[in-house]
């Protein structure tokens, strides 16, 4: 029996060995390495594989209740239906603040000075012009590509034209090492990511369209210049309309950070092998594209075309509580309430729609989240709507392609990411690979046998249709490489 705890502490007994450990608590904290002092000797007949007697380990499938960072950015209560980015209410940024100066506050922890964000929004916007070689880049792709296949490979091609911010070239404390210099370059690259952002998605937009690029106007906000890039064709003295404008800019602030989701743990444990920024953001790319996460808005979307219109809606609800369908833009792993996004998106949508007219799919909508918040299946398990059951709408009103919406995602996440990213490479103590572990349940040592003496495997590849080949291949005899 070890010493009398202290209150702040976890007292854990192992009934394997009888014997009881105190693990500190810190800030309603238990370290995970905690657990692996705790060592049992191997039972009879035990894998080996276990690691018994090199301590225990913490299971914990889909990061469901684990901390892998220390951090001052956001703040969520998913069960209040709070967010606050450095502790400002997201409603009073989404009310006062535009998305420039959010990413300021984000990245730097304060709300800037007029000069300070000043200077911000200068180098972001003069540093969102794209090399000219970049258009052969986006040309490359094959005219229907996603357009999200295309940012995130954007990302990665970003990256191979400065090897000043490349740590596999320029020595890996590159971004660790908190002097003046690093730091300056360190900024650089923010402000070159946030500032080609806009740019690249407007690329990919317009590549599709066999539309010429579009050089970054001066003069206008970060989402005006986006849509200018995204929308002009010529016209003189083009200016995107206002109220498009500013609800891009709400919508911006709404999606620019949301602490450790998949895409941004994916940034900072690419980041942990101290890869440079343009790689990891690539990562956290592909990341947000999946149908759970940064797809969701344009899924909600597919979703309501499906139902077509209100009369649908209870037949849907019920073929969701059948486990046939998903109610797409419902649930979230962390809200168990409304994301307050949703009400903030909620009334920007009022206000585009006013200028767009109506979308037709709206009321389907609407029948479809009154019916889900009074339905005893999503009330139970806590379902309520997110951030994406109404963004899709607004951007499908603008005029946005449906595949175009995880783009407008990560535009702004770009800035969440690289807030992470950089609090992460400037922690006290340096970075650790982020190399979690894992419980295995495989075979346990076997020898090597021959192809010849092997019987057939347990699982075999699965047989695949050949696209390419014709009948007439398959009819033709030739010396080489054979059929399959
Ligand atoms: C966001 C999401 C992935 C969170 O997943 P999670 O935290 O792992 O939650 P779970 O999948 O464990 O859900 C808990 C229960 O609610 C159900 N559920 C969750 N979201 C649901 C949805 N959108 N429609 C129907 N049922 C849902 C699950 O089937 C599960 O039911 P069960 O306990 O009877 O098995 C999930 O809610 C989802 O798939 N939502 C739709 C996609 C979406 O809108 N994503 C955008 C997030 S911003």
């Amino acid at each position: 029996m070890g010493k009398q705890p202290e209150s702040e502490s976890l007292t854990v007994r192992d009934n394997r060995t009888g014997k009881t450990y105190n693990v500190p608590i810190v800030n309603n904290t238990v370290s995970a390495s905690a657990f692996k002092s705790m060592s049992a000797p191997k039972k009879e007949g035990e894998r080996d594989e276990n690691d018994t007697e090199k301590g225990l380990r913490v299971l914990d499938k889909g990061f469901m209740n684990t901390a892998v960072i220390q951090s001052e950015i956001t703040y969520i209560d998913g069960d209040a239906g709070v967010l606050r980015y450095r502790g400002y209410p997201i409603e009073q940024l989404a009310l006062h603040s535009s998305f420039l100066e959010t990413a300021y506050l984000l990245i730097y922890g304060s709300l800037p000075s007029k000069r300070q964000l000043h200077t911000f929004e200068t180098e972001v916007m003069h540093h969102s012009g794209a090399h000219s070689d970049a258009e052969d880049f986006f040309r490359s792709f094959r005219y229907d590509a996603h357009p999200m296949a295309i940012l995130t490979s954007a990302f990665s091609y970003l990256g191979s034209y400065y090897s000043e911010a490349n740590p596999s070239l320029q020595g890996q404390t590159l971004f660790t090492k908190r002097d003046p210099a690093s730091i300056s370059n360190m900024d650089k690259q923010i402000y070159r990511l946030i500032g080609k952002a806009t740019t690249f998605a407007a690329m990919a937009y317009r590549v599709r369209q066999g539309r010429d690029f579009v050089t970054p106007p001066t003069g206008f906000s970060y989402t005006g210049a986006f849509l200018y890039q995204m929308d002009h064709l010529g016209e003189e003295n083009y200016v995107p309309n206002p109220v498009l404008e500013k609800a891009l800019d709400i919508l911006f602030i709404l999606h620019a950070d949301h602490e450790l989701n998949a895409s941004c743990t994916t940034v900072l444990q690419t980041g942990s092998s101290l890869v440079d920024p343009y790689s990891a953001i690539a990562a956290g790319c592909a990341s947000l594209y999946g149908p759970l996460h940064g797809g969701a808005n344009e899924a909600v979307i597919r979703m309501l075309i499906s139902i077509g219109k209100p009369e649908n809606v209870p037949a849907f609800i019920e073929a969701v509580k059948r486990r046939e369908k998903v109610l797409s833009g419902f649930g979230h792993r962390v809200y168990k309430t409304s994301d307050p996004r949703s009400f903030i998106v909620r009334r920007t949508a009022d206000e585009v729609f006013k200028v767009t007219g109506k979308d037709e799919l709206l009321e389907t909508a609407m029948a479809l989240h009154d019916a889900a918040m009074k339905d005893e299946f999503f009330i139970k398990r806590k379902l309520a709507p997110n951030v994406d059951f109404w963004s899709g709408l607004i951007y499908r009103a603008m005029g946005f392609p449906l595949d175009f919406f995880p783009v407008l995602f990560v535009v702004p996440r770009v800035v969440g990411w690289i807030a992470h990213w950089r609090q992460m490479m400037l922690q006290e103590g340096g970075v650790k690979i982020w190399r979690p572990r894992q419980v295995y349940l495989g075979s346990g040592k076997r020898d090597y046998e021959p192809v010849d003496s092997r019987p057939d495997a347990q699982i075999a590849p699965s047989p695949v249709v050949h696209s390419g080949i014709t009948k007439r291949t398959n009819l033709a005899s030739f010396k080489g490489k054979s059929k399959l």
